[in-house]
């Protein structure tokens, strides 16, 4: 049975020094965030996306400490601790959570250590220090690694990045509204807060539902995504809470449904607004207590689940006129995001060009468009917003053939959207 220490603070002496930390995790979210913030704290990062490679980055980069994730994908992690540090009983080690593959709740502790890290610039300098306790074999020996930190101004940190609004990678636009998307996605990432997406098609919302996923400490774990507007109401239950061998004629076998899939995860109900009045009731239920049954099964299975809904429609109004069960919708929207229509964000229209034209340029050469097609485009109303621009761009390129310039005339907003 593993147990983890709490992480520890004590002020120490600095060190001025720049040192090299060594990353070894599988999960690139959590490797990048944990770089972020180190190299903030002034230690240069080399990473390793697994126990082998950690291995011979140790040999080669001569690291001072390493921090190693709960979960190797090629190694076990007790044996891989227990060999690292007789071979390399230099290198400070840190274990980001216990040193079992059944290593129960790893997300919060490698919260906590990203937290400490974060939080060093508090005091002048600090010693982080995690035990991974094991009864059995021998305990892995306490390590200590020095942070030196600089001044509080210089170092940036995911809470930092967050406040100032800088844009996550895939989301174009530097438009404000844009930016406040991004910046909410950041906040609430590592939670397990409900999310609700609200905003027209085409314009984001499974962008940023993908977003929260790949932020969260979750990311490693499935994201199953299920559009409530696109199944029958017949089979949209046994989809969602799975069903027993027979539970119903065609049923020749059982099949766990897609809130069971998600476990560990995320679980994206899209199109929310869509879903009938009676499995509303019954996903309210799963939301209040974590548990469901199976379609034509007594039995209840306990699921846990991060819960995002997206919906094009204005839910909280629903909610109000009773076409959308209120205490459901105040459950799944505790945290709102707004994607805004690509017509309220029209200075972002360049970049936005840019990027799916150099998209496009991966299979033939990279157009542009002259003054003409731009102001085509800037005149449009876009009501099917950056997917309907997606769409324009690709015909565009198509009917430009081999110009490398794209015109007016290849505009054409034809019957995209009515
Ligand atoms: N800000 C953006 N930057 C880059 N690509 C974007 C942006 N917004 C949307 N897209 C792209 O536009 C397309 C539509 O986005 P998405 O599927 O997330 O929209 P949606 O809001 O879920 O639409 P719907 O309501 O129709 O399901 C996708 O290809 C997505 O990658
Ligand atoms: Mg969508």
């Amino acid at each position: 049975m593993q147990q983890t220490l709490p992480v520890t603070m004590l002020p120490v002496p600095p060190r001025l020094r720049p040192r090299t930390a060594l990353v070894a995790s599988a999960d690139g979210s959590f490797r990048q965030r944990l770089a972020q913030v180190l190299i903030g704290l002034r230690w240069q990062v080399r990473e390793a996306e697994g126990g082998a490679q950690a291995w011979a980055e140790a040999e080669t980069s001569h690291p001072e400490a390493m921090i190693v994730d709960s979960w190797l994908p090629d190694l076990d992690l007790e044996e891989f601790l227990k060999d690292f540090r007789a071979s390399f009983p230099e290198v400070d080690l840190v274990a980001a959570g216990g040193s079992s593959a059944q290593d129960h709740p790893r997300g919060p502790y490698r919260q906590e250590l990203l937290y400490a890290l974060q939080h060093c610039q508090d005091n002048d300098t600090a010693v982080w220090k995690a035990a991974p306790v094991t009864q059995e074999p021998a305990p892995v020996k306490i390590c200590a690694v020095l942070l030196p930190t600089r001044p509080a101004a210089e170092v940036r940190t995911e809470k930092d990045t967050a406040a100032s609004g800088e844009r996550l990678p895939e989301l174009i636009g530097n438009a404000a509204c844009m930016l406040d998307v991004s910046r909410r996605v950041r906040l609430v990432a590592p939670r397990m807060t409900p999310v609700l997406i609200e905003g027209p098609t085409g314009s984001g919302k499974e962008l940023v539902a993908e977003a929260l996923h790949r932020l969260s400490t979750r990311s490693r774990k499935p994201f199953v995504a299920l559009n409530c507007a696109a199944i029958p109401e017949a089979l949209l239950e046994a989809e969602l809470f799975g069903h027993t061998r027979g539970a119903f004629t065609g049923a020749v076998q059982g099949r766990v449904g897609r809130i069971e899939a998600a476990d560990g995860g995320t679980l994206f109900l899209d199109e929310i607004g869509e879903m009938p009045p009676g499995l509303q009731a019954k996903l309210l239920r799963f939301v209040e207590c974590g548990e469901l049954q199976r379609v034509g099964d007594n039995e209840t299975v306990r699921v846990d689940v991060r819960i995002l809904a997206a919906t094009h429609r204005p839910l909280a109004q629903l909610a109000v006129t009773g076409a959308f069960r209120s205490d459901l919708y105040y459950r799944l929207a505790v945290f709102l995001i707004r994607t805004p229509a690509l017509a309220a964000h029209l200075e972002d229209l360049p970049l936005l060009v840019e990027h799916f034209l150099a998209r496009l340029g991966r299979e033939m050469p990279v157009k542009r468009l002259d003054d003409g097609a731009l102001a085509k485009l800037k005149a449009h109303d876009w009501p099917g917003n950056v997917r309907e621009l997606e769409h324009v761009l690709e015909r565009a390129v198509i009917l430009a053939g081999d110009a490398p310039l794209v015109t007016a005339a290849e505009i054409d907003f034809g019957t995209l959207v009515n």
